[in-house]
């Protein structure tokens, strides 16, 4: 039987991307599923303690192992940014679309277009917390294309692919992704030292 895992998130694309990495090892359950309605605080200006924040938050609640994860977008011509703040860039109503003109608008004119997803996965495991990084290296396209995924996928060009992430099917995406590197990471730890 696996062991239960929480997964702190109220995102459903990110819930979509892990699903399929984590089955064979854990039962992964969700926030909904474990019966908890709360918008976990991300207060912090570092992907690792809003991380930290978001699974201590879902542990103190239900005693339960729990993990999460906070991603940023890190632009190097922005000096990191839009990095802690991703999903804020352009307000507080958290739109896609808003945020994907406010990058553009940003970097025009810039020729140096490089970027980086990073990810911090959280896991508390019998009471005890451990963290695992996943980097995806990049570039910033000129215009959006494509469909699928979510948040900046649509002008995020992943280094060796020449599409977006959002051009891309979920497996596709898990091939260069920063929240499936991290997540192996997890499940190599879990396998090392619990299985
Ligand atoms: P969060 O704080 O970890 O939920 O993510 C911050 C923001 O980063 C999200 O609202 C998205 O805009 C963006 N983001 C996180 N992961 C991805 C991804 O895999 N692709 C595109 N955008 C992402």
């Amino acid at each position: 039987m696996p062991a239960k895992l929480i997964f702190a998130t109220n995102n459903a694309h990110k819930i979509a991307e892990i699903s399929p990495l984590i089955a064979h090892q854990f039962q992964l359950i969700t926030l909904a599923e474990a019966g908890i309605d709360i918008d976990i605080p991300e207060p912090h200006d570092t992907l690792e303690a809003n991380a930290t924040e978001k699974s201590i938050t879902i542990h103190r609640l239900t005693g339960e192992n729990v993990f999460s994860e906070d991603t940023g977008l890190e632009v190097t011509a922005l000096n990191g940014e839009p990095g802690v703040k991703s999903a804020r860039y352009a307000g507080d109503t958290r739109d896609f679309g808003k945020n994907i003109n406010k990058l553009l608008v940003n970097l025009s004119g810039q020729s140096d277009r490089s970027a980086r997803f990073r990810t911090v996965v959280s896991l508390i495991l019998q009471g005890k917390e451990y963290q695992f990084e996943g980097i995806c290296e990049g570039h910033i396209s000129e215009t959006p294309s494509g469909h699928e995924g979510f948040g900046y996928d649509p002008v995020f060009i992943p280094a060796g692919a020449n599409r977006s992430f959002a051009e891309m099917s979920l497996r596709e995406k898990n091939q260069y992704s920063h929240r499936k590197k991290a997540i192996a990471k997890l499940i190599d730890f879990f396998n090392n030292n619990f299985a």
